[in-house]
């Protein structure tokens, strides 16, 4: 199977996170622990998970000129990830600031940074790497116009959009028909279709929607209870979990995602032969199992190698 690249197209964003007894109140000051700097943004987690998988994989987006940018393009490239086409803009990069209590609950205040300013510039980069290009993941982390915009030029050149819409936003009915598979989690897809996953028909009947809507296929993610994919043909696959006990769930689903477009359109050689939708879920599955039994973010990502070891 000839190898196909997969583009990101998406964010980047430096995770300072500390933890308290408990979150302070207005105008309070408390102590935290020592605070930790852990690369992440669902582009770049996606797009470690894609490498990791054996996708040649490069990412396009924007980082901010103030020394967390550098180490967010590191990052990127010791896990394999060619980040020439990430760019490196005046102001600050995308940050998310996180305090996790001793009861476990976090705070999250996400600051865009460079994030909120890819546009035209990380069009034309996504364009730089379209020749030969297999799929383009897109995320909610960047500005709707620039998705948009690379969803219609993907589209123009047979390249599958795969579209996480984390978090979930608005959507406009005309951007359904450019997207070729949508990824959502039970959160993201109760707000963009209003129906329950966990209802009677309830997978079904979402899927059923987007499809109406014009995607091509559909997965719906629940956490431990596994997937969901439906698509145009009427293919259906219910992939259960596989059982680990979970120690942080951080990056799961972008694990999911990346994994699954390295397989599906990228031409991975993690698996023997085909690329049908199954045999990428059953891949994807085992690379997210994987990632919830590590602690950490891009470092608990597998390798292709570890993903078939445990599917063997
Ligand atoms: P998100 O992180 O986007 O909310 P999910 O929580 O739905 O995504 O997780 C994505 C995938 O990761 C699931 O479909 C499942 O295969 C795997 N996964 C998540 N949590 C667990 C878990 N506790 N045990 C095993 N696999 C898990
Ligand atoms: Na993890």
């Amino acid at each position: 199977m000839t190898e196909r690249t997969i583009i990101v197209a998406g964010s980047l964003n430096m995770d300072i996170v500390s933890r308290v007894q408990q979150f302070p109140r207005p105008g309070e000051t408390i102590q935290g622990d020592e605070a930790s700097y852990i690369p992440g943004g669902k582009g770049a987690n996606q797009a470690v998970a894609a490498a990791r998988a054996g996708a040649v994989t490069s990412m396009v987006g924007a980082v901010g000129k103030d020394g967390f940018g550098q180490e967010l393009i590191v990052s990127l490239e010791q896990h394999g990830v060619n980040a020439d086409g990430v760019a490196v803009l005046a102001g600050t990069s995308g940050l998310a600031l996180i305090t996790v209590n001793g009861g476990g609950e976090n705070q999250i205040i996400l600051c865009p940074g460079a994030n909120g300013q890819v546009g035209t510039e990380t069009l034309a980069a996504f364009l730089k790497k379209a020749d030969g290009a297999g799929a383009v993941l897109l995320q909610n982390e960047i500005p709707w116009a620039a998705n948009e915009a690379i969803m219609r030029s993907a589209c123009e050149r047979e390249i599958a959009v795969v579209y996480n819409p984390a978090p979930a936003r608005d959507i406009p009915e005309s951007a359904f028909s450019l997207i070729h598979t949508i990824v959502l989690n039970e959160t993201e897809t109760l707000a963009i279709t209003s129906i329950d996953p966990f209802a009677e028909h309830g997978l079904h009947d979402a899927a059923a929607h987007l499809i109406d809507l014009g995607v091509q296929a559909v997965i719906i993610t629940l956490g431990a209870e596994g997937s969901y994919y439906e698509d145009r043909e009427g293919f259906v696959c219910r992939m259960p979990a596989r059982k680990v006990t979970p120690v942080d769930t951080t990056a799961a689903g972008d694990t999911f995602i990346g994994a699954y477009a390295a397989i599906r359109f990228g031409g991975a050689p993690g698996m023997s032969d085909d690329a049908t939708p199954e045999t990428a879920l059953r891949f994807a599955t085992a690379a997210s199992a994987i990632t919830v039994t590590r602690h950490g973010a891009q470092s608990s990502i597998p390798s292709a190698q570890e993903i078939v070891a445990l599917l063997q």
